[in-house]
């Protein structure tokens, strides 16, 4: 967790530098390090040797790194593993509907709780590279979309609390189809 940067941090206010194509060997071998904290941060007993809080996302700027990348580990809502690593992601598509996390979004790098509802697309298209250097495009719905915007807002310098209304943090934007992750959709 040391090697985490934490808010106030200005690399976490900082836009990433894309990443040179083809991958660097260095490049490759920080998304893999960056996967195995994810990885280890979600096993019992590794992340209570090193006392590591669980996280799904993890962008490079994160550990000082200003390069657009990031990894993804968690499961669907069907059980199966979804892991990731992005190389110069961007979002090609959208859906108009949204959703938001009730318990509001947790990060690695702010170790207070914050309260309040951050609006995502319930739906996003992904164009980018994996750690081979392969273009890669894939589509993400529910709990992986939130991941992506969450993730792809630290490549623009974003916190997820910049995204939570400031007068009502529970307040949710007008005229927006939007609903939480768990209720069923209408
Ligand atoms: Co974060």
């Amino acid at each position: 967790m040391d090697d985490i940067l934490r808010e106030g941090d200005p690399v976490l206010r900082s836009v990433a530098e894309p990443v040179k194509l083809p991958l660097s060997s260095e490049d490759r071998e920080t998304l893999e390090c960056m996967m195995q904290f994810l990885k280890n941060s979600q096993d019992p007993e590794m992340s209570a040797k090193y006392k590591l809080r669980s996280g799904v996302g993890l962008s490079a700027n994160q550990i000082g790194v200003l390069k657009r990348m990031f990894v993804m580990f968690s499961n669907d809502e069907k059980g199966r593993i979804v892991e990731h690593a992005w190389v110069n992601p961007k979002i090609i598509s959208h859906s108009l509907s949204m959703v938001y996390l009730p318990e509001s979004e947790g990060c690695l790098s702010v170790d207070r709780p914050v309260q309040g509802f951050v609006p995502r697309y319930e739906s996003v298209k992904v164009k980018g590279y994996n750690q081979d250097g392969k273009e890669v495009t894939m589509k993400f719905k529910g709990y992986q979309a939130i991941i992506i915007q969450h993730e792809m807002d630290h490549l623009d310098g974003v916190m997820f609390y910049d995204r939570i209304n400031e007068e009502n943090p529970f307040k949710l934007p007008q005229g927006v189809d939007i609903r939480s992750l768990y209720d069923q959709k209408k």
